[in-house]
């Protein structure tokens, strides 16, 4: 498993956030070191700035 810090945008869902160090959130949360997140993209999560997955439930496309 790679290491590298990565953002990949996921066909009609959320960012992967992968390996990035001291992510500070706009809630002002950090992100644990090596952690990887999902990101919401399409505006519709509960748990924002967190993907849970809404994006299916309405069929959200890019
Ligand atoms: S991208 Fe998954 S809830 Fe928005």
């Amino acid at each position: 498993m790679s290491d590298t810090p990565s953002v990949t945008v996921t066909k009609n869902g959320p960012y992967k956030i992968a390996n990035v160090p001291n992510l500070t959130l706009s809630d002002k949360s950090e992100g644990t070191a090596k952690a990887t997140m999902f990101l919401c993209r399409c505006g519709q999560s509960s748990n924002k700035p967190f993907c849970d997955g809404t994006h299916t439930k309405v069929g959200w496309e890019e």
